[in-house]
């Protein structure tokens, strides 16, 4: 397993290109399965989730070939319309393909999510809303098998009770080729669904209100082949806006999504970072002490849950103190212990944690626990005096093109030892 050595307090310069966003990615390789030819797709960045969902869709006989930042997928030879559980168990977007096998081939068998994440992630709502569609449901040895009814998929009116991203887009799919219409209420408005949206309209689907949180779907026949090329990813964006923000220094970021990341850069400002958006590119300015920031966490256009450890790293070197409330999952503080390894002055109380800042953090050992907690961990160790070692960074490798590279590139003193 991977470790990422870390040599703190060293400022960033220069200028880094944000990658393809892996959660536009993840569901525009699942609306394959609609296609009835091959979908080519651009701006891919090389992340193992991505490989992991290739892998499913060449397990089901689809064909799937990621070459550079370009891939294509064909998947109207599918054979076997399964996701077993040796290849969901590590990656819960995929059962992102349950509505597009149910609106194409009529059937699906797809593992559940595993352990913990059935508690904590349920897919319920992705499976009532099937149900609204006429599809029937059962549970059989941890894996949801599901039938469409005789004619296929039946457009239907749903509300989602609260606010779901592969919900949504699970159900934008299954009812774009559908019988009739489909009408989503209380849908998620993130980018990343409506680039999802736009990729299906560039099929032929029938979609309005993308953008909104009502989505309306007119189902048709047939998707055709197109080629489609993925929006930035916000929160590579905005990861590495914190980067340059704790480290301190200039940097540019080419192709920042700025619409996307409205409540993260106005979060950025207040805490004292420049920001200067010179037409596709960011430049971020560190002007030196961080102001301490209150967030919550929100459904989109809220602040992200998917920066809100990164966030918290920045927090930890801020002048007071800064109450940041997680609302979108009820256990995504795993990063804390980790931050207070570094001497990072942190008081949970359910859901919120109350981030004193402190003068200086110190170099420590820490074990990455999930995607955006790892990379927390990289960010508070770039501010820290002395070095950090991060162990199990195959999380962050699972979303982040090459994040450690990137940050090398700008001036930071990083290395990766392989074992
Ligand atoms: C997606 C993103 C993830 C991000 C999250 C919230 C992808 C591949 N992943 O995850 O990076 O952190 O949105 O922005 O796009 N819920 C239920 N029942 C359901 C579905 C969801 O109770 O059937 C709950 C969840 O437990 C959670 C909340 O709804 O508390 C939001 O989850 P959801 O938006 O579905 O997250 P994901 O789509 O899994």
């Amino acid at each position: 397993m991977d470790k990422i050595i870390i040599e703190g307090g060293q400022p960033l310069h220069g200028e880094v290109k944000v990658s393809g966003a892996k959660n536009t990615i993840l569901p525009l390789m699942a609306t394959s399965i609609l296609c009835d030819g091959p979908l080519i797709l651009g701006n891919v960045p090389r992340l193992k989730d991505l490989v992991t969902m290739a892998r499913l869709l060449s397990h089901m006989g689809g064909r799937a070939e990621m070459d550079g930042n370009m891939a294509e997928f064909d998947l109207s030879s599918l054979s076997a319309p399964e996701a077993p559980y040796e290849l969901v168990k590590t990656m819960r977007a995929s059962a992102l393909v349950l509505g597009p096998l149910l609106a194409r081939h009529g059937r699906a068998r797809v593992s559940l999510p595993g352990g913990c994440a059935i508690g904590a992630r349920p897919i319920d709502l992705h499976l009532k809303a099937l149900e609204a569609m006429g599809a029937s449901i059962d549970l059989d040895g941890g894996y949801v098998v599901a039938r469409a009814p005789q004619g296929g998929l039946r457009g239907a009116r749903i509300h989602f009770e609260t606010v779901t991203v592969t919900g949504t887009e699970n159900l934008m799919m299954a009812a774009a080729l559908a019988k009739g219409q489909t009408i989503i209420t209380n849908a998620a408005r993130e980018p990343e669904v409506t680039d999802t949206a736009q990729a299906l309209i560039a099929m032929g689907a029938r979609i309005s209100g993308h953008g909104t949180d009502e989505l309306i779907i007119e189902g048709v026949d047939v998707l055709h082949p197109a080629t489609y090329w993925a929006m930035p990813d916000r929160i590579e964006a905005g990861t590495l806006i914190v980067a340059a923000a704790i480290a301190g220094g200039e940097v540019v970021l080419r192709g920042s999504p700025h619409a996307a990341l409205e409540a993260v850069y106005a979060k950025i400002r207040d805490a004292g970072v420049e920001l200067r958006e010179e037409e596709d590119d960011l430049r971020v300015i560190s002007c030196g002490a961080i102001r301490s920031t209150n967030i919550t966490t929100q459904p989109h256009p809220g602040f992200p849950t998917d920066m809100q450890a990164q966030f918290m790293a920045l927090m930890t070197i801020g002048d007071k103190a800064s109450i940041i409330t997680e609302t979108i999952f009820e256990n995504r503080f795993m990063h804390v212990s980790e931050l207070s390894r570094l001497g990072a002055d942190i008081t949970m109380e359910g859901r919120t944690a109350v981030v004193k800042g402190v003068y200086r953090l110190s170099g420590a050992p820490m074990m990455a626990t999930d995607l955006r907690a790892s990379a927390s961990l990289i960010l508070a160790a770039l501010a820290a005096h002395g070095q950090s070692e991060i162990s199990r960074v195959y999380h962050l490798d699972r979303g982040y093109d090459r994040l450690d590279e990137k940050l090398t590139s700008l001036g930071a003193r990083i290395k990766r030892l392989s074992d």
